[in-house]
C-alpha cells in the first residue's frame, strides 16, 4: 500500500483537504448571514469540542486499520459495510456539487486575466458552468489517478504553500483599505443577543465539520497512508489551527472589501461570486486583486476536490478490486452524472426539480443533512464498536481522556440534535 513520503506531507495534504471553499466562500457567507461576530464563538467551540476530537479518532482508526472508508466500517462488523457505502454515496453527491462551484472559481480566474469579461449572471446565462465543471473534473480525476505520491502528494506540496502565500498578500492589501477596521469589528464583535437562536448554532456546527473535512471518511482515508512516526494529536491540532486561521483571515479580507465599498455582508452564497467581483472593479489594483482572490479560491478548492475524490477512489479500488486508473474513471463517471445536473441548474437550461435548482437541492440533502448523518454514524460506530485499547495506543497522549468521551457521548448527542433541528421545521 502506498504511503505519504513523510509525516510533514500528511499534515500538508490534510490541510489541503480542510482548507477549501468551506473556509473562504462558505465561512464568510454564513458569518455574513448570521451577523458576523455572533457566529465566530459557536464555530470555535464546535471546532474544539466536536470536530477536533472526532478528527483525532478518525486519524487513529485510519492509521490502525490502514483501510478505505468502506473496508473500515466492514472491519467493525461485516454488516456495517453499508455505512461506508452510504458515505460513498454522500461523497459522490457532494463532490459533484463541489466541482461545479470549483468550476465557477476557475471561470472567474480565467476571466480575471482579461481573457473574457464575466459577471455571475453572464456565467449562468450560457453553458460555461458545464464546460468549467468538466475541466475541473478532468484535472481532479487525473491527479487522483496518479496515486498518493505522484498525484496527491505532489499537488499538495505545490498548491498548499501557494494558497498561504496568496492569502498573505491579500491580507497585507486589505490592511490599507478603508473598510478594514469595520470588517474586523464585524467579524470579532460577538452579538450575544443572537446567540439564543438555534439556527446560528446548527449552522456553526455543520460548518465546523465541513470545514475540517471531519466525518466524511476523508481523515480515515488520508490517515491510512500515514506512517507510525506521526504524532496524531499534534497533527490534528496543526490542521485545526491552519483551517480556522484561514477562515478568519479570508473573512477579514472579504469583509474589508465589502465595507470599503459600502456593500451588504448578508447576501449569503452570492458574496464571493456577485458582490466581490463588482467591488474589485473599482478598487486600487482591482484586476490583480480579482486574479489573486480567484486563484486563492481555485487552488484551495482543487486540493479539497482531489481529497473528496480520493475517498471514493480508495473505496472502489479495494472493494471492487479495480486498479487506480479504472477506479478513477468509474468514480469520475458517477460524479459527472451528478455534477452535470448541478451545473445545468445554474446555466441557460435552469434545470429545476419542483421549482428548486438541482444544485441547491443536492447541497441541502447531502451537503447539510447527509453529511451530518455521515459524521454521526462515524462518531457512533468508531467509539462504541471498536476495541478501545487500539484507540488508546494510537492516541498516545493524555488528551485521550478528553477526546474519547467527547466522541462517544457528546458528539453523537449534539449531532443528532442538530440533525433534528435541520429536518424539523421548528
Ligand atoms: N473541508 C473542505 C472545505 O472546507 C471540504 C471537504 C469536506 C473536503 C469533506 C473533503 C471532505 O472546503
Amino acid at each position: 500500500m502506498e504511503k505519504w513520503s513523510s509525516s510533514r506531507v500528511f499534515i500538508i495534504a490534510t490541510i489541503g483537504s480542510a482548507v477549501g471553499l468551506g473556509n473562504i466562500w462558505r465561512f464568510s457567507a454564513i458569518a455574513g448571514l448570521n451577523g458576523g461576530g455572533a457566529y465566530l464563538l459557536p464555530f470555535i467551540l464546535a471546532v474544539i469540542f466536536l470536530a477536533f476530537p472526532l478528527m483525532v479518532v478518525e486519524m487513529a482508526v485510519g492509521r490502525h486499520l490502514e483501510k478505505d472508508v468502506v473496508s473500515s466500517f466492514r472491519s467493525l462488523r461485516e454488516r456495517y459495510a453499508w455505512v461506508g457505502w452510504f458515505i460513498f454515496l454522500v461523497m459522490v453527491m457532494i463532490t459533484g456539487v463541489y466541482l461545479v462551484i470549483t468550476g465557477w472559481t476557475l471561470a472567474f480566474l480565467v476571466s480575471s486575466t482579461g481573457a473574457m469579461d464575466l459577471s455571475f449572471p453572464d456565467l449562468t446565462a450560457g453553458y460555461l458552468p458545464v464546460l468549467f465543471f468538466l475541466v475541473t473534473l478532468a484535472i481532479t480525476s487525473l491527479i487522483v489517478s496518479k496515486g498518493v505520491r505522484s498525484g496527491i502528494e505532489r499537488m499538495s506540496n505545490a498548491l498548499v504553500p501557494l494558497t498561504f502565500v496568496i492569502l498573505a498578500i491579500l491580507l497585507v492589501y486589505s490592511v490599507q483599505t478603508t473598510g478594514f477596521m469595520q470588517g474586523l469589528e464585524y467579524l470579532f464583535t460577538p452579538d450575544f443577543s443572537k446567540m439564543s437562536e438555534a439556527g446560528l448554532w446548527t449552522a456553526a456546527f455543520g460548518q465546523a465539520f465541513f470545514s475540517l473535512s471531519v466525518g466524511y471518511g476523508l481523515i480515515i482515508t488520508y490517515s491510512s497512508y500515514m506512517g507510525k512516526d506521526v504524532n496524531i494529536t499534534r497533527s490534528a491540532i496543526a490542521v485545526c489551527i491552519a483551517d480556522v486561521s484561514v477562515a478568519i483571515i479570508a473573512g477579514t479580507i472579504i469583509f474589508a472589501v465589502v465595507f470599503t465599498n459600502g456593500l451588504e455582508p448578508t447576501v449569503g452564497a452570492e458574496l464571493a461570486f456577485v458582490t466581490l467581483p463588482a467591488a474589485f472593479d473599482g478598487m486600487l489594483l482591482g484586476e490583480l486583486l480579482a486574479f489573486l482572490f480567484f486563484a486563492l479560491l481555485f487552488t484551495a478548492a482543487l486540493t479539497s476536490s482531489v481529497s473528496m475524490m480520493e475517498v471514493n477512489v480508495a473505496s472502489v479500488m479495494n472493494n471492487l478490486s479495480l486498479d487506480r486508473v479504472r477506479s478513477s474513471l468509474l468514480v469520475g463517471g458517477l460524479v459527472t452524472v451528478v455534477g452535470m445536473a448541478a451545473a445545468l441548474s445554474y446555466s441557460a437550461l435552469d434545470l429545476r426539480i419542483m421549482g428548486e435548482r438541482v444544485l441547491d437541492i443536492l447541497d441541502h440533502a447531502f451537503g447539510t443533512v447527509g453529511i451530518l448523518l455521515a459524521a454521526l454514524l462515524t462518531a457512533l460506530m468508531f467509539s462504541w464498536y471498536v476495541d478501545r485499547q487500539f484507540l488508546e495506543d494510537e492516541i498516545s497522549c493524555g488528551c485521550r481522556r478528553f477526546v474519547l468521551p467527547l466522541v462517544k457521548y457528546i458528539v453523537p448527542v449534539v449531532l443528532a440534535t442538530v440533525l433534528l433541528f435541520t429536518l424539523l421545521p421548528i
